[in-house]
């Protein structure tokens, strides 16, 4: 196993590259590909930076130039559903392109001459990264978030969510639009505005994926100035964990 690691940006990977103790730097289109052993996984870790392009031309590099067998995408998320809480967790089971419309020629949300609306993430893979959360949770959480942070940000007792992920080129800040998508795509978990893309590119190129995603807004009229404060705060340590205890398990039980 060779295992891509992709984050939008730089405070949703923080620590990992350091984790991997002299690690090679490669350039390839614009973009830092940092080469070695994460806790004894055979691991690539890249920033693709926001939107679908950026990850799916990021996605399609690991693959093709870096050999990588396996893409996990991990950052954070707007909630999609109002029982799905700032600091909770979600593990995509399925994921769509919110903004993919080619209607009248094709359905909404289909991507037009696939006949499919919907990706699968890889379902072992999935269920370890819940594991994974559920342990982060259980056993990191209290010591890694501190009480001011858990305080400012209303964590009393985060959840891990599976379900549907949404992503779009948009930042959705404006709680009519969230609605809308809620009501528009049965099962929604949260908005994001990179996995889906990355869903795409794995089918087609045969890798197994996962997306797991912290939630940092509600994806309403506040979630600018929550997701900024979410990100610069606490994002890394959900990130930071959670692989590190999916590694873990991967050399445990390959
Ligand atoms: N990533 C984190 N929050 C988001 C939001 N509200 N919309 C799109 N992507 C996001």
């Amino acid at each position: 196993m060779r295992l891509g690691i992709i984050s939008a940006l730089h405070e949703e990977q923080a620590g990992l590259v350091e984790a991997m103790g002299g690690a090679a730097k490669l350039i390839h289109g614009k973009r830092e590909y940092w080469v070695g052993k994460l806790w004894e996984i055979d691991a690539v870790c890249v920033l693709s930076r926001i939107g679908k392009v950026a990850a799916a031309m990021t996605a399609t590099t690991l693959v093709e130039k870096f050999g990588v067998t396996h893409i996990l995408f991990t950052g954070v998320a707007g909630a999609g559903d109002k029982t799905i809480r700032v600091g909770d967790i979600v593990v995509a089971e399925s994921l769509v392109q919110h903004d993919m419309d080619a209607s009248p020629l094709f359905p909404r949300f289909e991507v037009p001459l696939t006949g499919q609306t919907h990706f699968q993430p890889d379902q072992q893979l999935s269920l370890r990264l819940s594991s994974a959360a559920h342990a982060f949770l259980e056993c990191d959480f209290l010591e890694t978030i501190s009480e001011t942070e858990r305080q400012a940000f209303g964590l009393a007792q985060p959840r891990v969510h599976r379900g549907l992920i949404a992503s779009g080129d948009q930042f959705v800040n404006d709680r009519q639009r969230i609605d809308a998508l809620n009501g528009a795509l049965p099962g929604l978990v949260a908005v994001e505005m990179e996995g889906a893309a990355v869903a795409q590119v794995c089918q087609e190129l045969d890798v197994p994926f996962a997306v797991i995603r912290a939630v940092s807004d509600n994806a309403n009229e506040d979630a600018a100035h929550d997701f900024m404060r979410f990100v610069k705060s606490v994002a890394a340590q959900y990130a930071f964990h959670i692989t590190r205890r999916l590694c873990r398990q991967l050399v445990e039980a390959p």
